[in-house]
Order: C-alpha cells, then sequence, then structure tokens
C-alpha cells in the first residue's frame, strides 16, 4: 500500500460526518473526481463490537478500502480495541479515533472531546489499537483545541499520541463549546505541524480554493479535510484540484445523490440522510432556504423530497446549471 502522507503528496480528506459520509454519499464525491481518503460516519464502537443488523451500512468500503478511514468512537479501551481489529479485516487505510465530538450525550460518557481532558488515557487508546492493527493501517485522531485555547496544552496532548503511535492527527481548532458557526484559529494548525514530527490535517471553513490555498501556504499541514463545503458542492475536491468540469447539472446531482442513497443506506436511513444533504446543498439554490426550511425539513419520506426538488428543477429551470 502506497503511503498516505509524503513529501509530495499533500491528501485532500472527505471529513468524518454523522448522517452524511455514508457510502452513498462517498460515491457521489467519488463521481465528481473524489479525494485521497474518505472518513466514514463515525461508528459507535461498543454497539459496533457487539454486532447488529443495520452494521453493514456502517462498514461499507466504497469507493475502495484503500481510501476509506473508519472513525470509531468512545471511551473502553476493550470496546475500541475490539471493533478496531473487526474494521480491520476490510483492510481500510486507517482508523481514527474521534477526539473532537462535543455532543452532550457524547461528553457524558467520557468519550469524543472528553477523551482531550485525560492525556494518559487518550494515549492508551492510540497505543492499544497501534499495537493491534497491521502497520498498514494508518491509527489517528481527530482533535479539537480542547476545553480551552492553550497552545502548550495542545501540544503536550498532541505529543503524547505521537509517542504512542499515532500516524497522523487531525486538527479541527476550536474550543470544545465553540459552535459550527465559528471562524476556527487555523494559526494552531501551524503551531502544531512544527512541533510534531507527523502529520497534522487542516480542518475548519475551507470553503473555496482562495482559502484551501492560503491556510496550505500560510499553515504547511500536511493535508486538508473538508467536510460540510463538500455537501455543498460535491465536486469541491475537483475545484481545488483544478479538475472540476465548466459546468454542474444540479438536478443530475440530487437525482445521483437519491439514486446512490436507496442503492447504499437502508430505508430507516433514507429521511434523516436525505434532509441532512440537503440542508446543505439547498445552498446552491436562489430559493433554497424556503425550499429546505418549509418543505424539505418537514416532509415525511425521503422520496417526498425527492419530488419537492423535482418540482423546484421544473419551475426554475434556469437554476438547472452552475459555472464552477
Ligand atoms: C453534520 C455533521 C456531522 C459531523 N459528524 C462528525 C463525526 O461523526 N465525527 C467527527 O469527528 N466530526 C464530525 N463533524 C465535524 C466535521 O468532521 C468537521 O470537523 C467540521 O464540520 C468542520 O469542517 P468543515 O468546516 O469543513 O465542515 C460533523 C460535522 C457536521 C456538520
Amino acid at each position: 500500500m502506497k503511503p498516505l502522507f509524503t513529501p509530495d503528496n499533500h491528501p485532500l480528506i472527505l471529513a468524518p460526518m454523522a448522517d452524511l459520509t455514508h457510502a452513498g454519499f462517498r460515491l457521489l464525491i467519488d463521481h465528481y473526481g473524489g479525494c485521497d481518503l474518505f472518513y466514514s460516519e463515525m461508528i459507535d464502537a461498543r454497539l459496533y463490537r457487539q454486532g447488529g443488523p443495520l452494521e453493514k451500512y456502517y462498514d461499507s468500503v466504497e469507493p475502495g478500502s484503500d481510501k476509506v478511514i473508519f472513525q470509531l468512537i468512545g471511551a473502553d479501551r476493550e470496546d475500541m480495541t475490539a471493533s478496531a481489529l473487526k474494521l480491520a479485516r476490510l483492510n481500510p487505510a486507517g482508523i481514527d479515533i474521534n477526539m473532537g465530538c462535543s455532543a452532550p450525550h457524547i461528553i457524558k460518557v467520557k468519550a469524543g472531546c472528553a477523551l482531550m481532558r485525560d492525556r494518559t488515557k487518550a494515549a492508551e487508546l492510540v497505543k492499544s489499537l497501534r499495537d493491534a492493527l497491521p502497520p498498514e493501517i494508518a491509527v489517528s485522531a481527530k482533535l479539537r483545541l480542547g476545553e480551552r485555547e492553550d497552545g502548550e496544552a495542545l501540544i503536550s496532548f498532541a505529543s503524547s499520541l505521537e509517542q504512542a503511535g499515532a500516524d497522523f492527527l487531525v486538527l479541527h481548532p476550536k474550543t470544545r463549546k465553540e459552535k459550527a458557526a465559528r471562524i476556527p484559529r487555523k494559526e494552531y494548525i501551524g503551531l502544531l505541524q512544527r512541533e510534531l514530527n507527523i502529520p497534522v490535517v487542516a480542518n475548519g471553513h475551507i470553503n473555496s480554493p482562495a482559502e484551501y490555498k492560503l491556510c496550505r501556504e500560510k499553515q504547511q499541514p500536511g493535508g486538508t479535510m473538508i467536510g460540510r463545503q463538500a455537501t455543498r458542492q460535491p465536486w469541491f475536491f475537483a475545484l481545488l484540484k483544478d479538475q472540476a468540469p465548466h459546468q454542474i447539472d444540479l438536478e443530475e446531482c440530487w437525482d445521483r445523490f437519491y439514486e446512490l442513497l436507496q442503492l447504499h443506506q437502508p430505508p430507516e436511513f433514507h429521511k434523516t440522510r436525505a434532509r441532512r444533504f440537503s440542508l446543505y446543498f439547498s445552498e446552491n439554490l436562489r430559493f433554497g432556504y424556503h425550499l429546505h426550511a418549509s418543505k424539505i425539513a418537514n416532509a415525511k419520506s425521503a422520496e417526498e423530497m425527492d419530488q419537492y426538488y423535482r418540482e423546484y428543477f421544473a419551475q426554475h429551470r434556469e437554476e438547472q446549471n452552475v459555472i464552477t
């Protein structure tokens, strides 16, 4: 397997996003040229270890096992290691530990960003996964700044993970309590990258080719991770690589998303996944806010959402194509 990070290779990475980065969505991104690595949605280590009828929808390897990184969430070493070993049978490119999620129910069980409060425990988790997995499967962690803005504490925490065997880290530079709209403090990405000997991946509010270029130039990260902008524009990675087609047919993009959702997700997931995608995708449309807030958000099924999109494009033919 070729190394994920080399001096000449700055990987572009799809961020893990619950309800969004399922196999169907990853295939949509791949259709528009794709990226180098695709994170899965976060997978609950305890539930995955126990197994269940829906588990194949979380651990599918589309668009290719060598490009997929599964993200685990949990705090129990045995659950995390057993789940990592179970996922390793699928030969993914890597397994990541979620140390950034700030949802109250996750913090309550001391997982996600709560792991950043306990350096020893976080490092033990990394070491346990690194010792258990074959070397060709990367072990990483996705971090925030932690409880508060403190560069020294961040460096010390991240260095412990490096010493424990992490192959790379992702930094979304916001504190635990800062909301999605808060602009991240990108200077911490550069700071961490200068201090560590492993790659640090930049993440957060990289929404245009200009912002991508600026972040690469100023912070010199080992790679770049994109979340919401790749949902608004599934062709965003192609734009960053200067390979996007001149024109995108938005109706065709919605149709393809809807078809892939049905092919790769079980019916009980269709509504939540379609609604979450629409929240961002609708921003491409002039009356998208109205479409999403008054129709899609209240629709009773994904079929109904599809019908609303069809009606919208039938009424607004002039919006079907966007120039990239
Ligand atoms: C809908 C949604 C779901 C998310 N789920 C996860 C997740 O499962 N694991 C994780 O580490 N981060 C998750 N995140 C955070 C993203 O991975 C990313 O750090 C954040 O959106 C900032 O990047 P962006 O500005 O490029 O979107 C989620 C974000 C969104 C918007």
